[in-house]
Parts: C-alpha cells; structure tokens; sequence
C-alpha cells in the first residue's frame, strides 16, 4: 500500500507542477447554451457535445419520467436474463431505422458499444487496422481483442491501402475509424475507405458519435453527409454510436448493422451479456431524442449555420480554423499548461471552452476545443467571440 501511496502522490504532484493536473467543474444547473458553475457563477457552453440542444428539452425530460413511471429505475438484470425492456427495443428499432441498418443493439454507452463489437469480431488470425487519431474506447477495444493490431497513418488512404495489403493473410479484416474525429474535428474520408475495403475484402466500422445528428441534411452521420449508404455493398458495414451527444445527452451507445451480426453479437458480446442494459428512463429519453431529431430538422440546419457562424467570426479575428462542417472546432495552441491557462481566461470572461493536452492528444498538440449547438442564438456566438478576441493578445505567433 504504501508503495501504492507514493506513487499516486508523486504523479499527482508531477501534474501539478507540469501544469497539466485537471479539476473537475462542478454544475448546479442542467446542461444547455449557458449554464452554472460552482466556481464560475453563469456560463455561456462551448465545450459539450450537446449539438442538437436537446440535453434538458422538455420533451426528453418528460419521455424519461414516462419511462421511470412505466419500468422503473433500472433492469435488475443483464439483457439475456430478465433484462430486455419493451423500450430497449423499440430504442434499437428507431435507431436501425433512422440509420439505415437491418438491425441495432444498445450498449450503456459507445465506450461499452465499440468493447462489445470488436473482440467479439476479431480473434487469433484476424487483424484490425485503426486510424491513429481513433477514440480511446476504439483503441481500448483492439487491445482486448486477440487479433493483430496495425494503425494507418490519420486519414491518410495510401497507408490504409498499404497496411491492408500487409494483413492479406488474415483470415478477417476490421479498418475502424472515427466517421468524426473528436479531437480533430475532420470528417473521415468514408467513400475512399469504403472501396478499400471491397477491393481487400475488409469489413469497415465507423464509430460516429461526433457524427449522428450533425452531420448530413437530416443528421443522420457522415454516412448521409459523404453519400455512403449505411449498409449493403456500397456501404459500410458497421456503425457504433452514442446517444450521450447529439441524441440528449444522456448516456448509452448502439452497434448497428445487419441482423446477423446483432443476433451474434447476443450471443458473443462481453458487455451485453454480463453488464445490466441501459436503464429504461434513459432509453425513453434517447428514443424520444431520435423521434424529435425525425420531426424537426431545422434543428441540424441551425447546428451547420452555428458553426459556419463561429468557424468565419474566429478567422476574421485572426485564429486559424479548418473548413470541416462537424460541430468541433480545434485551435491549436501547442503547450498543454498554456491551453489550461487560456481556458481558465476564457472562462474568467464566461465563456466555458476546454483546454485539451496530453494524453488526450499528442504531446506538443494541445488545444482549445470549441464546440457548436443549435440552442446557441446569434448573441451566445458574438460574445463568445468577443471573448476570443480579447484573448488572442495572449496567443503564441
Ligand atoms: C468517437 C467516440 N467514441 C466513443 C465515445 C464514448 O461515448 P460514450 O460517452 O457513449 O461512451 C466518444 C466520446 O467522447 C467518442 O468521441
């Protein structure tokens, strides 16, 4: 134990003194365009993945106090057992449906959802092959699988080609890629991938949590944004997502694709046959999520305006940012204490935007990262900017 003890408090101090430690900031208020911080007082939100303002709407709130009311608080049970709600599949159901798969299945998150797929898919003698700016749980999940692991350099399609043509051998081959890169903010080039893996017989996952109910005219992902179908020859054959985003914020994630692969997944994936299912108000909420986002598209519409609005005002003031349509927008800073330090500057100004360093991201690659929602009127966006402004005097050249 007190080996134990003297690690954790040289690490800890470690951080500190590097200017990397991170504090959690407490909210006493929900989720929305602006917000309450203990620390901070009232807050304008650039910095959560509430893209479609869709975390405290009323509607969503409602579905889940339904759902308490008609199941309860929770399953009791692992799926397979006693645990299947009539709600979880109505959920995979809506969610297959506005995809464009056969089939979905729900997972308490998308962290669990890319754990459950892909060990379950890939063993001895099969190879996956990641994008190297891949989400933590993608990465996770590959090294608890007993395949061959290979990463391809970010979006870069000669060294996909190359890396499938190293693993001809494998008896089955898995490309998984974000559809949008978190940290990045850049959409991934779907229909390059989805040729590469025709023509070396691979299976392409797209994890596009960043991507369902942004990307696309209808939110429906990349898939729709790029003009990749969701499933059959020409498309992908995979999708993983999260409802904890776009789709209210709440929690839980889904593995869509065609019915067989559901149906193994049942019977093979890890966290769904030995982790309790989504707890119903919550599965309400993300079915409700799905049913507003069907209903009112202008929703999205209002996201893409958003970001057009912040991604042109912060280049007018001098800040370089990348044409991508997500809702992420990096700018880059370099150091990770300096991008702490203009977070906390920016949020002495009320505008909550997230310093991100290593390891989140590279070493030498920190950032501030900006992030849009439909629920951010004209007015959030130009004082946010004018708080930008004010900051760029601090910036490095
Ligand atoms: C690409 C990607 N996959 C998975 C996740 C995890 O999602 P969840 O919160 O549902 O576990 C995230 C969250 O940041 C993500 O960006």
């Amino acid at each position: 134990m007190r080996t134990l003890d003297a690690r954790l408090a040289e690490t800890l101090q470690g951080l500190r003194q590097a200017g990397t430690y991170k504090t959690l900031r407490s909210l006493s208020a929900p989720m929305g365009p602006v917000t309450r911080l203990h620390a901070a007082g009232e807050v304008l939100v650039f910095c959560s993945n509430n893209y479609l303002g869709l975390a405290n709407d009323p509607e969503i709130v409602e579905a889940a106090r339904q759902g308490l009311a008609a199941y309860g608080a929770g399953t009791s049970s692992v799926r397979f057992i006693c645990g299947t709600f009539d709600c979880h599949l109505a959920l995979e159901e809506k969610t297959a449906e506005f995809l464009g798969t056969e089939a979905a299945l729900s997972y308490s998150s998308c962290w669990n959802a890319n754990e459950g797929l892909i060990p379950a898919l890939a063993g001895h003698d099969d190879a996956i092959i990641s994008d190297e700016a891949n989400h933590a749980s993608i990465i996770d999940a590959g090294r608890l699988s007993q395949a061959d692991r290979t990463v391809f350099i970010h979006s870069d399609m000669d060294d996909l080609a190359q890396k499938l043509a190293d693993v001809h051998g494998a008896a089955l081959k898995l490309v998984v890629s974000d559809g949008v890169f978190s940290m990045e903010g850049d959409v991934a080039r779907l229909p390059e991938m989805q040729v590469l893996c025709r023509q070396h017989d691979a299976v392409l996952v797209i994890d596009d949590s960043h991507g369902t109910g942004v990307l696309g005219p209808r939110g429906r992902g990349s898939h729709e944004h790029l003009r990749v179908p969701a499933s059959g020859p020409n498309g992908i054959d995979i999708l993983t997502g999260t409802y904890g985003k776009a789709l209210g914020g709440g929690n839980g994630g889904f593995v869509a694709g065609s019915r067989d692969l559901i149906d193994y997944l049942v019977q093979r994936s890890r966290p769904h046959l030995f982790s309790n299912a989504l707890a119903p108000p919550t599965a309400c909420a993300a079915l409700k999520a799905l049913e507003i986002l069907e209903r009112e598209p202008e929703r999205v519409t209002q996201l893409h305006s958003n970001v057009t609005r912040m991604r042109q005002g912060l280049r007018e003031i001098g800040y370089e940012v990348t044409d991508s349509p997500t809702g992420i927008i990096p700018i880059m800073i370099g150091d990770t204490a300096k991008a702490l330090a203009l977070s906390e500057g920016l949020l002495e100004m009320g505008v909550f935007v997230v310093g991100f360093g290593f390891p989140v991201v590279p070493e030498g690659k920190a950032r501030l990262r900006v992030q849009m929602s439909a629920a951010h009127t004209d007015a959030h966006i130009d004082r946010a900017l004018d708080a930008f402004a004010r900051l760029k005097a601090n910036l490095p050249d």
